[in-house]
């Protein structure tokens, strides 16, 4: 563990909390091996992957970043009613960093906790944070969100308010979303709340667009996948032999994200041998888009009670504010 102390007096710390390399092998020789293989998303992001994620986020097609930003910004005054002020903020996933700013002045936390898997990113964003913000103590847990919700830093008597923007949750099964959000709901404990941008049901062709961006920037994410896995554990994916395929599945209510293989090959990692089919893909994300009603529902179901929704004028995304249910 680091500890440094900046010239105001706040505090960084950075805690190591991260899964074992073997975790990766594990998990994508289990994937690969399945019928139909697939990857878990949350392995996108090493320093490459978040890098071009934030990519992601400014271009034209990709609405959800600007639209909860705009979001943040336009109810700001009663986000911060509805807040209250001197909250500990925890943040898992917190990636760049960039929407938490818009908060902070406003909420005024006693201590703020960044969670990510990528370790070097979350340090450097982290550390950008807390410089700009020198009132701040900033706490840096590098972990996996999605297995563990550990926290190594807390304040006795602090509300405690997890923030979860970008609609990440619709990253997770709805099983899974509703385990995750019970599992938020046990580390806020009985007071605490979780304030969280939740991507909405709405028309194909901007939700395809979205996730198939001109720019071919959400393609270099999904390849970016198999050059982790090249360099990380050795294999030998031959990266112009795969495509990237996003399409919205409205009866699943979901986008899917594949690598489709573009030839009958077969690919080596380390000692194990995969052989593909020329067409047959490997899944590799769904981004699930709710309504906020069946949103809500499964928040109740997870031990929240809504407290008040935010959206912008077209209903592509919202922000819901909910308290633990006592
Ligand atoms: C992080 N997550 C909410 C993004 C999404 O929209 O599901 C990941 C992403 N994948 C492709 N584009 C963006």
């Amino acid at each position: 563990m680091n500890k440094q102390v900046n010239k105001q007096g706040s505090k960084y710390r950075f805690f190591d909390l991260q899964p074992k390399t073997t975790d990766f092998h594990t998990e994508i020789i289990r994937g690969l091996g399945s019928t139909p293989r697939f990857i878990p998303p949350k392995f996108f992001y090493d320093e490459r992957g978040s890098q071009l994620f934030a990519g992601i986020c400014k271009t034209e097609e990709y609405y959800p970043t600007r639209t909860e930003l705009a979001i943040i910004r336009e109810n700001i005054d009663d986000i911060a009613l509805q807040l209250g002020s001197g909250c500990l903020l925890v943040e898992p996933g917190s990636g760049e960093s960039s929407k938490v700013r818009e908060l902070l002045d406003v909420l005024q936390p006693v201590a703020y906790l960044p969670m990510d898997i990528s370790s070097n990113f979350l340090q450097q964003e982290a550390q950008k944070l807390a410089a700009e913000f020198p009132w701040l103590d900033v706490h840096a847990v590098c972990t996996d969100f999605t297995t563990s919700m550990t926290l190594p830093y807390t304040e006795e008597g602090k509300q405690r308010i997890a923030f979860f923007p970008g609609s990440t949750i619709g990253n997770f099964e709805p099983d899974e979303a509703e385990t995750f959000l019970r599992d938020i709901a046990c580390m806020v404990g009985a007071d605490g709340g979780l304030l969280i941008g939740v991507d909405l049901v709405k028309n194909s062709e901007i939700l395809n667009a979205a996730y198939n961006d001109a720019t071919g920037i959400t393609a270099a994410f999904n390849l970016n996948l198999l050059r982790r896995i090249n360099r990380e554990l050795g294999a030998n994916f031959d990266l112009d032999q795969f495509t990237h395929k996003a399409f919205f599945n409205r009866q699943k209510s979901r986008i899917e994200m594949h690598l489709v293989s573009q030839v009958a090959q077969q690919v080596s990692i380390a000692d194990c041998c995969f052989e593909f089919a020329a067409g047959e893909t490997i899944h590799t994300e769904n981004s699930h888009k709710y309504t906020i009603e069946d949103f809500q529902d499964m928040a109740r179901r997870a031990g929240f009670e809504p407290v008040k929704v935010w959206t912008d004028a077209e209903e592509l995304f919202s922000l819901q504010f909910f308290s633990v249910n006592k």
